[in-house]
């Protein structure tokens, strides 16, 4: 039997967007997060550097949205980079004050006295940052506030499904989103979770290639749940690649911080020489792009497995204190950063496009809102400069908590009946090998035809690949019982078919895109965001509006 439960707010995803959220909201209303793991899991428990903010008398909210503006490469929306700016550093206050302790400048005087660091594409020292584990130190601040709130029902382990759109179940009054579908890990059960406002806060998709910084969560389930809802969803060719992950056999998933660079790391080549000055007067600062599509020049052209990162040359004792998160994890793989340089090479980082949101954080379809990583505000354009993305949860997860209690009054009543989650003929599956050919295939065909450099070919080859595989997953998913590894699966596919149809719509290079068939920036036609909808006839994406 499935059961219904009622929320005056539901998050669906439980890293900074979705808690910043959800402190918020309950002020107002009762508040349900839902995740599919157990807190802090997410990307924002492993943040390494830290949050942008604009925070000595040195630096200007003019300056920081210049370097945003830069390396968004004309995609950003300037009257959003500049609500970002000026609203952060308040955030980052209220997050100081809430009890996150951000690394301290040596004679500091209070909490609020930190040091700044420094990452490529930044003009200025405006980094705050918890020594090289910024993430886990806003994220332990968050869950402890979260669970001194009596008006937040946190429920672990429950992923969510699909969301509940008024016009798919002819449900009366105007179309909307009325909560989710939830899948209970434990019992297996699905559950209706209603509520009239809907915040989509599940973070990014880098679990859709092979290499990625991300954690196993990272599977753009809000993106696929939106886009199956009809809503917009931009710009998701502009995945960006981290230029230095951890190269080691058995290293999953581990990120060198781009803060290594800005004090100092040096990128070689085996043979010890440097080749960043080669590509670009900033070196080893150039925005993440350049430095990242440098390293898989030099790798594919001189066929290295992996470049180095090197700092050998920098002060032994500075780099114990300053990063000791990242010096014990390399030392647990046997490599000691203070004596040899780090084997490195890129990896999917971040989804700069994602869910369509106006400067609150609302999506078109009533109801849903979306912020953090799922979210595309038009902060980062076609290119994330570095640390702003947990500035970006922060600030839409405030402003859209704000803007959906303004507007509760407005808002009509839920129906009383919400349809229960109807699994028609479907059965247990007993053939996990399904799945799993399904999701390797996906990765493997992301990675080589859609990955840091694209091509017409490589990309016509993964649609064509990408096509078989859709049709085998409609047929599995309505054959058999959603599992959460199902579930992952459908949204996967559907992300890969939303980056693959917006890289193959864009015809030039820009930011984050490059497509060796059309390598120059087109300001004349293509200075525009990518907005894809879902074509209800095809099920395929189409271009919106
Ligand atoms: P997340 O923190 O990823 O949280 C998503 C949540 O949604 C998780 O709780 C997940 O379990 C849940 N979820 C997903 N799908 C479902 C579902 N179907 N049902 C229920 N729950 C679901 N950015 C910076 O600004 N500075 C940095 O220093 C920095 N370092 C980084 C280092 C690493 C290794 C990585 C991976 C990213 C880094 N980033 C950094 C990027 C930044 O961490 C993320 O963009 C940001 O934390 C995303 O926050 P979020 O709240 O949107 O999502
Ligand atoms: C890093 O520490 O290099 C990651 C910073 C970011 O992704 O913003």
């Amino acid at each position: 039997m499935s059961a219904r439960r009622d929320f005056d707010y539901l998050v669906i995803g439980s890293g900074i967007a979705g808690l910043s959220f959800a402190l918020a909201a309950a002020r107002h209303g009762r508040v349900g997060v839902v995740t599919k793991a157990r807190m802090p899991e997410g990307s924002s428990q492993y943040a390494q550097g830290g949050i942008a903010s604009v925070w000595s008398p040195d630096d200007s909210f003019a300056s920081h949205a210049a370097d945003t503006e830069g390396a968004g490469a004309g995609l950003c929306r300037p009257e959003i980079v500049d609500l970002v700016v000026r609203e952060g550093p308040e955030r980052v206050r209220e997050l100081i004050a809430l009890g996150t302790r951000f690394s301290l400048r040596p004679d500091a005087e209070d909490a609020y006295d930190v040091d700044l660091g420094l990452e490529g594409g930044h003009s200025r020292r405006r980094i705050l940052h918890a020594l090289d584990a910024t993430g886990q130190e806003m994220m332990r601040t968050l869950v402890e506030a979260i669970a001194s709130v009596r008006t937040i029902e946190v429920l672990e382990r429950h992923i969510a499904v699909d969301l509940i759109v008024s016009s798919k179940f002819a449900l009366p009054g105007p179309e909307r989103c009325c909560g989710a579908y939830v899948l209970d890990l434990e019992s297996s059960r699905i559950d209706v979770a209603a509520a009239p406002v809907t915040l989509l806060a599940t973070g990014g998709a880098g679990k859709v290639y092979l290499y990625t910084s991300n954690p196993d969560v990272a599977t753009g389930d809000g993106i696929a749940m939106a886009y199956r809802a009809g809503v917009p969803i931009a710009n998701m060719e502009f995945i960006q690649f981290h230029p230095t992950c951890l190269y080691h056999p058995r290293a999953k998933s581990f990120l060198i911080s781009e803060t290594v660079r800005g004090e100092g790391g040096l990128l070689r080549r085996p043979d010890g020489s440097r080749f960043m000055p080669e590509y670009d007067e900033r070196a080893e600062l150039a925005p993440r792009d350049v430095v990242a599509r440098a390293i898989d020049q030099e790798m594919k052209a001189r066929g290295f497995d992996n470049v180095f990162l090197d700092v050998t040359h920098c002060d032994a004792e500075f780099l114990e204190q300053r990063f000791p998160t990242i010096l014990a994890r390399c030392r647990s793989f046997g490599i000691d950063p203070v004596r040899e340089p780090i084997p490195v090479v890129p990896a999917a980082h971040y989804t700069c496009g994602g869910i369509l949101t106006d400067a609150d954080g609302a999506t078109p379809l009533l109801g849903l809102y979306a912020a953090g990583e799922s979210a595309m505000t038009g902060l980062h354009g076609a290119n994330r400069l570095a640390s702003n993305s947990l500035l970006e949860g922060l600030v839409f997860g405030h402003r859209a908590a704000d803007d959906a209690v303004a507007d509760a009054a407005e808002r009509p009543s839920l129906p009383a009946t919400l349809p229960a989650w109807n699994p028609g003929r479907a059965r247990t599956s007993d053939e996990a090998v399904l799945i799993t050919q399904n999701w390797d295939e996906i990765r493997r065909l992301m990675w080589n035809y859609v990955g840091i450099v694209r091509s017409d070919r490589r990309l016509a080859r993964a649609r064509q690949r990408l096509d078989v595989i859709l049709g085998d997953i409609h047929r599995d998913y309505w054959a058999f019982l959603p599992t959460a590894d199902l579930v992952e699966l459908r949204n996967l596919a559907a992300v890969a078919d939303l980056i693959i149809a917006s890289a193959s719509h864009r015809r030039e290079s820009r930011g984050l895109h490059f497509n060796l068939d059309c390598p120059q920036t087109d300001e004349v036609h293509w200075r525009r965001d990518t907005i894809l909808v879902r074509d209800p006839a095809t099920a395929r994406p189409t271009p919106y509006r």
